[in-house]
C-alpha cells in the first residue's frame, strides 16, 4: 500500500530509531501509549503538541527536527505517532 506523507516522515526521519514504535537506545521510552504517558512531559494534557515540543526540541540522544522538518511536518508526524500510539502501532 502507498504510505501516507506521514507514515513517510516517520520511515524517513524516525524509524531508524523507532521502528514499530519502539526505542533502539533506550528500550523502555517507546512510542507506545503506556510509555508516552509515562515518560513524555505533558502527555495525557495535550498529546499531539507534547510530541510536538519533542520532535522540535529533541531531548538527550533524540535529535532536534526543528531545522530539518517543516512546521507543517512535524505537525504531520506528531499527529501520525499519536494515532498509531493510541491504535497500538
Ligand atoms: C524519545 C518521537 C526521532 C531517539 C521520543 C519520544 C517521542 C519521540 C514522542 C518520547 C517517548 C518516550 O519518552 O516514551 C520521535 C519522532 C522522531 C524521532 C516523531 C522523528 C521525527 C528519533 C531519532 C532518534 C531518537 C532519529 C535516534 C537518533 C530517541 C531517544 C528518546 C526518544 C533516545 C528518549 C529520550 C530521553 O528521554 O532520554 N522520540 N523521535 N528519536 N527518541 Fe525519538
Amino acid at each position: 500500500a502507498e504510505l501516507s506523507n506521514a507514515a513517510k516522515i516517520f520511515n524517513d526521519n524516525c524509524a531508524s530509531c523507532h521502528i514499530g514504535g519502539g526505542n533502539i537506545l533506550i528500550p523502555q521510552k517507546t512510542l507506545k501509549k503506556e510509555a508516552l504517558l509515562k515518560y513524555l512531559a505533558n502527555y495525557e494534557q495535550e498529546s499531539i503538541q507534547a510530541i510536538i515540543y519533542q520532535v522540535q526540541n529533541g531531548k538527550n540522544a533524540m535529535p532536534a527536527f526543528k531545522d530539518k522538518l517543516s512546521a507543517q511536518e512535524i505537525f504531520d508526524v506528531a499527529t501520525y505517532v499519536g494515532q498509531q500510539a493510541e491504535q497500538g502501532w
